[in-house]
């Protein structure tokens, strides 16, 4: 078959690109270990509210000292709507759906993930002091712009961990 010189270029051109393409994307998936923010922990929306893992929304700390953070996102906010956490100090945080799919995203920060009913989103991350704003990036309704929260994060030594509760769900 007769393939002319500059098709030949730009078919090669778009080989290489593409092997960039899945390259880079292989290099951070196993190489870098950078996955989506979940880990395939599922949950029913229906019984989400009374489920031990989100029964009580906010902020705790488990017995290793580690601070997490349990949200529950519904039409139309975020369960609970005011947060407060340590600067500097590596916060998980584990979210769920009880309706349909929002978007949890810290703004100006690397906090943000889908929040989808039927699965438990998680993340890892850390702020410096400030305050944040917390949108819904993703359409989910009449409401969808109202669907805000705040979260406060303070200098360590001005922090009050809440009391000591079972939060090592995972
Ligand atoms: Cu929730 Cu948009």
């Amino acid at each position: 078959m007769n393939v002319d010189l500059y098709e030949r270029i730009w078919m090669w051109a778009v080989g290489v690109v593409l092997a960039l393409f899945f390259t880079s994307t292989a290099v951070a998936a196993f190489g870098h270990q950078m996955h989506p923010p979940s880990h395939i922990e599922t949950i029913d929306p229906a019984k989400a509210l009374g489920d031990p893992r989100f029964k009580k929304q906010g902020v705790s700390v488990d017995a290793s000292g580690r601070v997490h953070a349990q949200v529950l996102g519904l039409m139309f906010t975020w369960l609970p709507a005011e947060m407060t956490i340590p600067a500097d100090t590596p916060v998980t945080f584990k979210l769920t759906s009880i309706d349909v799919i929002h978007g949890y995203q810290i703004v100006r920060t690397n906090g943000q993930t889908m929040v989808v009913p039927g699965y438990v989103s998680q993340f890892t991350t850390q702020f410096a002091a400030g305050e944040y704003l917390i949108a819904c990036n993703e359409y989910c309704g009449v409401g969808h712009h109202l669907m805000a929260a705040k979260l406060h994060v303070v200098p360590q030594s001005q922090w009050q961990p809440p009391a000591r509760e079972v939060a090592d769900v995972r």
